[in-house]
This record gives structure tokens, sequence and C-alpha cells, in this order.
């Protein structure tokens, strides 16, 4: 009989992406895939640690499926990604229901493990960091009905920022091969696929350490080169790696999208230092400047920490100043959750859980104003949309993307999934906007 599995994501991009890669190797070994967790056979859990909150969350997951288990004791019940890394034995010994625990760097092997248990119904953990990341196979139609995806051309992170439990679980940073990447793209498009996001802990930094091989805006150029790619996108950069020649590329490349996810945390020099950025205030602001320069049109996006340890008043005020100053399209912001093995941990000057939670609620109060006010900007104007398919509303409705990647809305009456089309955007709202298709000569089609 075939055996039939469920993955159960939580966390970032990197963790569905790597979800996708675990399907895509289960299918072409013949298991078969489910949406139900109570028809699984196997049941694979894959983790995020990045807060502690994310952690709780993934935890109180696993025990209840204790009770699936006791019910059906021969399921087979993993756990995957970046708390398995982080909490690894442990997690067989508290949970007596667990079979498997894999690190994000070991999951290559997942059908061999598999099968090792459905034999010997041992218990195995798999962690060693060292593992190189490898190409998964791919598997003809696990892309089908989708118009866009990830693609990850690096895995782990150097960079020890902090507060940042990633270095630990996922390892020191490898760029995959730039032919492999290419190749995948390739296939990708050649499975109607029309956008392509590259994804890594630190894109811009694709091959910095080793200078014969091709560096990021390189692998761009060669990913743009690719004629039925639509759009090109990225994340996350990091500020100190952001070359003059990667900010050219946003006008130089016919594919690339004129958004950039560049994550600040803070907006104070105090603090920048203490959490390792390598950079200053006045640095960042100096590339949004020359990122605006080059793409008026630019949407810029962060993410911000707040109650760092040793945050003063007067910090937190350099943050508000920032995101006013800047005037971000969107913030994700996080009050700072202590992590095992980081460096903060040493920091004096702890803030209160209920003081963190008054900065978060005021940045995010500003935030929200001032990401209004970028959406306002764009009522009246005219916007290319790759189609995903069916809006929130139903079958009248369509919804996908601008080039700066913001969320629009608008009635259709056939179903243009996938295709380019021009939307004159009728209102703006705070997470996405309202528009009416148009054509060329900018008239309502609908
Ligand atoms: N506490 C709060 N936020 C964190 N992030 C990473 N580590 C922590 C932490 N310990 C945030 C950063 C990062 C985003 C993915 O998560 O802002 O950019
Ligand atoms: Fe974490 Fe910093 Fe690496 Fe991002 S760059 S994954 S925040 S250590």
């Amino acid at each position: 009989m075939t055996q039939l599995f469920h993955i159960k994501t939580f966390g970032c991009q990197m963790n569905k992406h790597d979800s996708d890669s675990i399907s895509k190797t289960l299918l072409d070994k013949g298991y078969r895939q489910s949406d139900s967790i109570d028809d699984a056979h196997i049941i694979l859990i894959n983790t995020c640690a990045v807060r502690e909150k994310a952690e709780e969350k993934a935890l109180a997951f696993i025990g209840r499926l204790a009770a699936l288990r006791r019910k059906k004791p021969d399921i087979i019940a993993g756990v995957i990604g970046c708390l398995a890394q982080e909490k690894g034995m442990n997690l067989l010994k508290r949970f007596p229901h667990l079979d498997l625990v894999l690190g994000p760097r070991n999951i290559y092997r997942i059908d061999k493990f598999i099968s090792q248990i459905t034999k010997g119904r041992e218990r195995i953990s798999s962690l060693d960091l060292a593992c190189e990341p490898t190409s998964f196979p791919n598997y003809n139609g696990y892309l089908r009905g989708r118009v866009k995806t990830f693609l990850k051309i690096m895995e782990g992170c150097d960079n020890f920022c902090s507060y940042c439990i990633v270095p630990f679980v996922r390892g020191r940073e490898t760029s995959l091969a730039a032919k492999e990447i290419v190749d995948e793209a390739k296939y990708l498009v050649s499975q109607e696929i029309k956008e392509i996001t590259l994804i890594g802990q630190n894109v811009n930094s694709y091959n910095l350490k080793n200078k014969d091989l091709p560096t990021f805006p390189g692998l761009l150029k060669e990913l743009d080169s690719i004629a039925d790619l639509e759009r090109l996108r990225f994340t996350t950069s990091h500020p100190k790696d952001l070359s003059d020649e990667l900010i050219g590329s946003f006008v130089e490349l016919r594919s690339l999208c004129p958004h950039i996810h560049l994550p600040v945390q803070s907006g104070s020099d105090n603090i920048l230092k203490l959490m390792n950025r390598g950079y200053t205030r006045g640095k960042y602001i100096g590339l949004i400047e020359r990122l605006r320069k080059t793409r008026p049109d630019m949407t810029i996006t962060s993410d911000m920490i707040v109650g760092f340890p040793g945050e003063r008043e007067r910090d937190f005020e350099d943050s508000l100043r920032l995101i006013e100053e800047i005037e971000f399209d969107n913030l994700f912001s996080f009050k700072y959750s202590e992590r095992p093995g980081i460096k903060a941990l040493q920091l004096p000057g702890r803030i209160e859980k209920e003081e963190k939670q008054r900065r978060l609620s005021m940045l995010q109060e500003r935030q929200r104003g001032i990401t209004l006010s970028k959406n306002n900007l764009l009522e009246g104007t005219i916007q290319e949309i790759l189609v995903e398919g069916p809006g929130k509303r139903g079958d009248d409705q369509l919804t996908g993307r601008t080039l700066g990647n913001k969320v629009v809305n608008f009635p259709a009456r056939t179903n243009l999934k996938g295709q380019l089309v021009r939307v004159k955007i009728v209102k703006a709202l705070q997470n996405s906007l309202l528009g009416e298709l148009v054509d060329r000569q900018d008239h309502k089609v609908y």
C-alpha cells in the first residue's frame, strides 16, 4: 500500500522551501502527499526557532501528536527544521512518540531515514551541521497550479548577529553552485512558473568568500537572460553587503522587480553595534538614498527589533525617528526574544516584558500610518499585476502582486491566472490595494 505523508510547516520561506523539497523527494520515491494529518502514515513537522513564540507553537503541536500516535501506533512522526537542530536528542527524550529528529542540513536523505524507521522501528536523529546542501529531485507536476516559487541559492549564515539563533541551527554559510541554480530556474520556467524568488539568509553575500565564482549580481544577470522568466526577486539581503553593482541591477535587469527587503533591526548606533550588524544608521540611510535614486519606484521593507538588551528610551526613539525618516512600505517588527547560545544573553540591561510590548505597539502604530500613506500614493496609478488566482472574495475577484510586491485584488470575469495584466488602483487599504482591469489605452475592461 502506498504510504501517505503530511508535512506541517512553521516559519519562514526557507522552511516552506525545505518542506517542498522534502515533498518532491518523497513523491519521487513513490509516497503520496495528504492534505490531512489524520490520513497520513508519515507526519513531519518543520519547525522554527527564531523567537520563543515560534518555538512554543511548534512544541505544542508536537505534544498534540501523542494522542494521534496512541490511536495509530504505526504512524511515523518526525520533527525537522531549526527547532529540531536546537533541541536535538532532547526532543526524542521529551516526546516518546517521535521517531525522527532532523536538522535543516540533514533533510537531503529523508527517504533513507524513513525507510530505515519503517524497517526497524528505530528512532533516528541526524544533526550534522557540516552537511553540504545538494539538489533535490524534481517531481513533474508538483508545481502545477503555481505561478511563483522560491529557489534556494545558499544555506546557513556567518554573520552572528548577537540576537540570532540562525547561525547555530543552519550552520556555516555556503552558496549553491550557479550552474545548478540556473538549471533549476530553467526547469521552473518550463513548468509554467513566471516568478522566482531567490532565497537565503543573506543572499547578497552569495559566493562573496570565493572571488573566482560568480557573485550575486552576476548570478542575477545569468537568471535574467532566461527569456520566459517574467519576474525575479530575492530575499533576504544584509545592508553590509549591498554593493553599488547590486543596486545598479535594479535598472539594468529586465526581470528584477523593484522591491528590496533590507532588515535594519534598530535605528540606534549603540544598539546596532551591540547587535553586531556591521553598519551604522547613517550608512543604512545612505543605502536607501542610493536605492531610491536608482529606482524611485522601489518598494522598501524592513525588520526591526525592540527591547534589545540595553535599549534606552532614546535608542528606541532613534528607531521611531528612523522609520519616519525612511518611510518603509512595510515593517515587520518583533520584541527581542532570548534564544539559547546567542551573544546577547551576556549583555546587561534586560528590558521588561511590558516595556517591550509598549515599544512594539508604539512602533507598529506609527508604521501603520506610514504603510497606509505609502499605499495611498498608488491610487490612480496603473500597475502591472501577475495574477496568482482567485481573491479572498471568491470567483468574481482575482488577486496578484505589483512589481513592488503589493497585493492587489480586482474584479474579473475570466480566469487570468499566470498572466501579466494592467490594473488601475482605485483604493488603497492597510494591507492591500483594490483595482480594476484596464486595457492598453487605460480604459476599464470589466
Ligand atoms: N528576537 C526577536 N526577533 C528576532 N529576529 C531574529 N532573532 C530574533 C530574536 N532573538 C528577527 C529579526 C530578523 C527576523 C527574521 O526575525 O528582525 O530579521
Ligand atoms: Fe540571523 Fe543576522 Fe544571519 Fe540574518 S544575518 S540570519 S539576523 S545572524
